[in-house]
């Protein structure tokens, strides 16, 4: 059964293989980790405790940034990629984000169809923003608007947090 979990220690082998096999300049093992420790949005999607996908992203007041989202190649085209987003935009919701931000390599066909199909919408180009096996290649910004509350209760907490400095989720 699939099932969407806060990212565990125990799962972090099994996303580190899903992004090498996904991204042609992989994060390396210790930006999963300082991701896992910080206080990023770091979602696993799991079917019978095998990790099929996840996504990272960073929430800022107003602003969330999508900063990866890969799902197993085996699993690909079975709807795991539009459940991990779902789950981004319903947190983003109880946190009062109005805007989704995110790049994607303007080579990546599949993921530009897989935006667009959710309704993002291209706002901007980075020039030369990847590298590649020899140069770089531009990135493209797709962004989504997200109704939500004016002021959520999580977002109340997540200013607090910030003046304290402690960890909520
Ligand atoms: C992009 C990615 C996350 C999509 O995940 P997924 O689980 O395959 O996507 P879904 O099955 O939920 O697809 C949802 C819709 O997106 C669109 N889509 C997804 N993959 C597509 C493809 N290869 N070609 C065209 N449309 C595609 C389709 O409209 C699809 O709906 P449909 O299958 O009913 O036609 C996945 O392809 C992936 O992990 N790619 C490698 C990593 C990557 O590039 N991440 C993005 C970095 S910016």
């Amino acid at each position: 059964m699939r099932k969407i979990e806060i990212i565990k220690k125990k799962y972090l082998d099994q996303v580190f293989g899903i992004e090498q096999l996904s991204n042609s300049t992989p994060w390396s093992y210790s930006s999963f980790i300082d991701c896992m420790n910080k206080n990023y949005q770091f979602y696993v999607c799991t079917d019978n405790k095998k990790v099929i996908g996840f996504f990272i992203a960073s929430f800022s007041l107003l602003e969330g940034h999508l900063l990866n989202i890969s799902v197993a190649p085996n699993r690909k085209r079975q709807g795991v990629g539009n459940i991990l987003l779902n789950k981004i935009e319903s947190i983003a919701i109880e946190y009062g984000i109005k805007e989704i931000f995110l790049e994607v390599r303007e080579s990546n066909r599949e993921a530009i169809a897989f935006y667009e199909n959710n309704g993002y919408r291209k706002i901007g180009l980075r020039k030369n923003y990847y590298k590649l096996s020899e140069g770089r290649e531009d990135a493209v910004i797709y962004s989504k608007k997200i109704k939500g509350n004016l002021l959520s209760l999580k977002q109340i907490f997540y200013i607090l947090s910030n003046i304290f400095r402690f960890r909520i989720r």
